[in-house]
């Protein structure tokens, strides 16, 4: 996690550098700092805690000159702390640092054994002084950074900038991604391409293992074996209108409103020009071979693999695995032919996810990335892509990502059971069908905010939550746990309906809100029959449901929202806006920062 940004630029180097991290933060917000070198000088500014802090330092105790690199930290080593801030600096050279160096602990005792004291608890402290101890054995500022990169083990993104060299960063990448930008007179280095969209859409990305070594007119990369490498220039088109938040009081406001629209965009991409059947781009998948498929990924995404293991198995019979990513690599599953490896990132960065896609190579058939990020990693290192249309997602809650990979995943899911022969042609047009009205549907939820919105300030008083669903809705309802407590806070728990009485029920009391996900479908009595053994036992009962009066004993639930009624198929991407929603007000109720939550960052690039 973290972001860096590096800049050799014609003009002063500090708003450059501090607008870049803004569009940075979601990556982490411990902390925040610039160095520039100024007249051959290099000198820093820090703060702890927002950027803001660190704008309001700089507005008393500006810093000068045209070449800097700056930070945004999300802490893995040592407190957020103004000394475990970076830029870190050792005499003459200053380090940003995303990701861990794993052997830092044997590089500090060597580095202590000459005498070398430390002033930090940070990993990134040691490259610095590593770093610092070549120049200081008279090698030239890229051969020491050379030279330093070289003893490095871990996941990393580095940006060094040196005293007395105006016109030099020095940048790499292993495990962490990094972004060349190319200026007219310029040069730029971010953690993604996002960080330099105002400044250029002239993009390299380096690959794994690659060096840099750039000038404002000049740009030299070397691979891991230490030959000059050629990579590609891409133009990369960034919506910028896309990155405010467009008149809402928040980014998750704005996004969870924008899923009509950025759903519309999904469902438009990969239907075929009729519209009556579901087109992927090449190499495409044979569904006809497909033996068994194993989906992999963190957080809301993996939520979104396992409902799409329902629509998989239900519609057209592929047996399907889900694991998190942090596990699957670790379990060493056996990974067949036949077997196709799909893995889902909206960041496409996650560190975890696309160790697993790394495991899966040259094992699995074929290797599918669902992606919000088409030029991230995982994507690159993928057979074939299938991007979602989200747009940039700020907000570190995962909302319309989250329902477009549902689309995304649910359009696969019909293509393969149209392929299979599982669903006939009709059956296929019907589905699709009543997935082309669901931006109609998700605007007329939307328009459910007040009744949420109150509800939300008596769950606000909570301190556990549970979620209750059936079916394809049991992955939902983790999803809403998991979005309820990384913004308010709140303790929150989804169980499966079913699965209550086999302990959980020991929970319930007065003082426990229950949500209850509960659409028209085959479960709905099963789950209202849950929901009842609730009700006797005194729980607050809040139902989601698609029917007016469909529980006859109404008048003992706290309260009921009603939806819209779709195909049950979809039920997992309309139910999703009102957890969105609740999860929202429940925290705005509270006060939290919602954009921004505690010791979280929005794209998780360390393992
Ligand atoms: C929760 C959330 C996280 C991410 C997870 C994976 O709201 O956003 O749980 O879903 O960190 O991130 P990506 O999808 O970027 O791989």
């Amino acid at each position: 996690m973290c972001g860096i940004i590096g800049v050799l630029s014609d003009h002063e180097a500090s708003p450059i550098l501090v607008d870049a991290l803004k569009r940075l933060e979601y990556r982490g917000y411990d902390s925040a700092g610039i160095a520039t070198v100024y007249k051959g000088a290099l000198d820093r500014r820090r703060a702890v805690g927002k950027l803001v802090n660190l704008s309001d330092l700089l507005v008393h105790n500006p810093l000068p000159g045209k070449s800097g690199i700056g930070h945004t930290r999300w802490a893995t080593h040592g407190a957020p702390s103004i000394d475990n801030a970076h830029p870190h600096q050792a005499g003459p050279v200053a380090v940003v640092h995303n990701g861990i160096i794993e052997n830092f602990r044997d590089l500090r005792a060597e580095l202590a054994e000459v005498g070398i004291d430390f002033v930090t608890e940070t990993d990134t402290e040691t490259v610095a002084l590593l770093t610092q101890s070549y120049l200081d054995d008279g090698f030239s500022p890229v051969e020491a950074a050379h030279k330093t990169l070289s003893r490095l083990d871990g996941a990393f993104a580095l940006a060094f900038l040196f005293e007395g060299e105006e016109d030099l960063i020095v940048a790499a990448r292993k495990g962490s991604p990094l972004a060349i930008g190319h200026g007219d007179g310029e040069m730029f280095v971010g953690s993604d391409a996002i960080a330099l969209a105002p400044l250029t859409d002239q993009i390299t990305y380096l690959d794994e293992g690659d060096s840099a070594v750039l000038t404002r007119t000049s740009l030299e990369i070397r691979n891991q074996a230490g030959q000059i490498a050629n990579r590609q220039k891409r133009t990369i088109r960034l919506d910028q209108a896309r990155v405010d938040k467009g008149g809402h009081k928040h980014f998750m406001a704005k996004e969870i409103a924008e899923q009509p629209t950025v759903i519309g965009d999904a469902i438009q991409h990969y239907l075929s020009s009729n519209g009556n059947s579901v087109v992927l781009p090449d190499p495409g998948l044979d569904f006809t071979k497909i033996e068994r498929l194993t989906m992999v990924a963190c957080g809301t995404a993996y939520y979104a693999c396992v409902t799409a293991k329902y629509w998989f198995e239900q519609l057209a019979g592929i047996p399907v695995e889900v694991d998190v990513a942090s596990e699957f690599r670790y379990r060493e599953p056996p990974v067949t032919k036949g077997t196709v490896a799909v893995f889902v990132s909206q960041s496409g960065e996650t560190a975890d996810t696309l160790a697993a896609l790394r495991f899966c190579e040259g094992k699995a058939e074929q290797i599918v990335s669902v992606v919000n990020v088409p030029e991230s990693s995982i994507a690159r290192e993928s057979d074939l892509v299938l991007p979602i249309f989200a747009g940039t997602e700020i907000g570190v809650a995962s909302t319309k990502a989250f329902t477009c990979q549902l689309t995304v995943l649910l359009m696969m899911a019909l293509k393969a059971a149209s392929e299979r022969g599982v669903m006939s042609k009709d059956e296929i047009q019907g589905k699709l069908s009543a997935l082309r009205s669901m931006p109609g549907i998700l605007n007329a939820a939307l328009g459910l905010q007040d009744p949420l919105r109150a509800v939300s300030r008596k769950l606000a008083e909570a301190r556990d939550i549970l979620f209750l669903g059936r079916g394809v809705m049991y992955p939902l309802a983790m999803e809403a746990a998991l979005k309820l407590k990384e913004i308010s806070y709140i303790h929150a728990e989804a169980y499966a309906s079913g699965e209550l009485k086999h302990g959980p029920i020991a929970l319930i009391d007065e003082h426990v809100p229950v949500i209850v996900l509960a659409p028209r479908d085959r479960l709905f009595d099963k789950t209202v029959s849950n929901m009842q053994e609730v009700l006797a036992r005194s729980g607050q009962v809040l139902l989601i449901t698609d029917q007016e009066g469909a529980v006859e004993s109404g008048e003992d639930v706290w309260e009921t929202i009603v939806l819209p009624e779709v195909d049950p198929i979809l039920s997992p991407i309309l139910y999703a806006i009102p957890a969105q929603l609740l999860a929202y007000y429940t925290a705005v109720a509270k006060g939290t920062d919602v954009d921004q939550p505690r010791n979280l960052a929005k794209s998780v690039t360390v393992e």
